[in-house]
């Protein structure tokens, strides 16, 4: 009854996130039938609950889903290839000698292995040729997809399991500064650096905030990746507890604390687009709350289109976006706690023009275009005549908050390309 429970709440949860997201994109209402069936529940199933919480003695559905934990051996272990040192197909030869192993269809670095294989003394592991990572971690730096050659900065950098990512994308070619407040965990990132096998990383111990975006040393920063300190909701297994009536007013210390990291992870952002060369920044957390999330990116958005970025989005097959609070939030994208074992939350923003850059292609191979030379000339005229008419409209929300969900319906077609 108890798991029933614990489940039967864990789908609504996820219903409401999907369905109120469909909700917005069909237009048919903000809100989605999940969340008024729920809400019809409501009473019922607190009720339920409180019983619940009696009969096995707990005191907060926090300690009656880890009674109810899905135990970790079910989830599967992922390792991520560190292709500085090994080819993802060497590994997967070499892991597979004593584990059954498959790649990641949307990380291609990333080997999918059998729930409860232990790896910590794998040679592999030890040499750094593989690393623990997650899923959705592994996500981050391939979102960011910096180029071999760039420079990049890591603003939040320590355990550096994500920096040592970025330099493996990047062939170990072009410059990483991987920033990190934390004495001691400089110490963790200056380990993982080492194991990686990367020359191409310079650490600095210091407040990412400090960083002066103007001085010519940073001036040619391209990607930033910035996975600021957070609640870390999204790896403590299953919550429901957020689902509550009671939870607005559950913890007022959480909330204080909630909102700290908030005003601090906005600030980070604001500072992180302000780079001068930055054509791609990743914010990253493994936090499944709104207020880290979806609110901080809604809260820079004028800023970012101040400086030319938009919102871009990664991975597109990916079902699960952001949860639908502002025109554009299904660029976002989450990971569920209970599906993909950590809640995340990734956004990307970028300065170059996806859609444009199609929608220049389509134009430059019409006739209109008497030359190649020429057609981007064009393609701006044509912009400035059919963007100013849709002023105030949907079309120029889409202009601002990023192209890519126009015209809906040709997306497949570029996400192939
Ligand atoms: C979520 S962790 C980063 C994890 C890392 N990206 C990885 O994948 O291994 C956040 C890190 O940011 C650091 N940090 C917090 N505030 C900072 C600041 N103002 N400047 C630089 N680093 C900061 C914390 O000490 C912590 O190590
Ligand atoms: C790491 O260990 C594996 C397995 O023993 C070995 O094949 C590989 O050559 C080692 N790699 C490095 C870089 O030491
Ligand atoms: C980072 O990688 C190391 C080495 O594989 C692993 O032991 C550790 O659990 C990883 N940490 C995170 C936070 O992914
Ligand atoms: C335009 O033409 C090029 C080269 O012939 C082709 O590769 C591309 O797919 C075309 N693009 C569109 C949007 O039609
Ligand atoms: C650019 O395109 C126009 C037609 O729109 C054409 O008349 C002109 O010759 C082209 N200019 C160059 C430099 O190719």
């Amino acid at each position: 009854m108890t798991f029933f429970l614990a489940r039967g709440l864990e789908w609504l949860w996820l219903l409401r996130m999907t369905d109120s997201y469909r909700g917005v994109h069909n237009a048919v209402s903000p809100v989605g039938d999940a969340e008024k069936f729920l809400m019809q529940w409501k009473d019922a199933l607190q009720l339920a609950l409180a019983r619940l919480l009696v009969k096995e003695k707990v005191k907060t559905v926090e300690d009656l889903v880890n009674l109810n934990q899905i135990p970790e051996v079910s989830k599967p272990r992922y390792v991520r290839v560190n292709t500085l040192k090994i080819d993802v197909d060497s590994a997967l030869l070499e892991l597979g000698r004593q584990n059954m192993v498959q790649k990641d269809d949307v990380v291609p670095d990333l080997l999918i292995l059998p729930p409860a294989t232990d790896l910590h003394n794998h040679p592999l592991v030890i040499n750094g040729s593989v690393f623990l990572q997650g899923k959705a971690s592994s996500m981050v730096a391939t979102a960011l997809d910096p180029k071999p050659g760039w420079e990049v900065l890591d603003a939040c950098a320590a355990p550096g399991n994500k920096t040592a990512h970025l330099a493996a994308l990047m062939r170990g070619k072009g410059r990483i500064i991987a920033c990190e407040l934390n004495k001691e965990r400089v110490k963790r990132l200056k380990e993982t650096i080492k194991l990686s096998g990367a020359s191409n990383i310079k650490v600095l111990n210091g407040d990412f905030l400090n960083i002066n975006p103007k001085d010519p040393s940073v001036s040619t920063i391209r990607a930033i990746l910035l996975d600021p300190s957070c609640s870390g909701s999204g790896t403590v297994s299953v919550r429901l507890d957020n689902l509550l009536p009671s939870y607005a007013a559950a913890d007022v210390k959480d909330t204080e604390r909630l909102n700290k990291l908030a005003a601090f992870q906005k600030k980070a952002l604001a500072h992180a687009l302000s780079f001068p060369a930055a054509e791609r920044v990743v914010y990253s957390t493994c936090s499944i709350h709104q207020i880290e999330n979806e609110d901080v990116i809604e809260s820079v958005l004028p800023l970012a289109a101040s400086y030319g970025f938009q919102l871009a989005t990664p991975f597109p097959q990916w079902q699960l976006r952001g949860l639908p609070v502002f025109q554009g939030s299904q660029h976002l994208l989450r990971t569920d706690p209970a599906e993909d074992g950590e809640g995340f939350f990734i956004a990307l923003f970028t300065k170059e023009d996806r859609i444009n850059h199609f929608e220049k292609q389509a134009i430059c191979n019409t006739s209109e275009a008497l030359s190649r030379e020429n057609c981007s000339d064009q393609l701006l005229n044509r912009k400035k005549r059919c963007v100013i008419p849709y002023v105030g409209t949907r079309l120029f929300q889409i202009w601002l908050h990023g192209k890519q969900d126009w015209p809906q319906k040709n997306q497949k077609h570029f996400q192939n390309k």
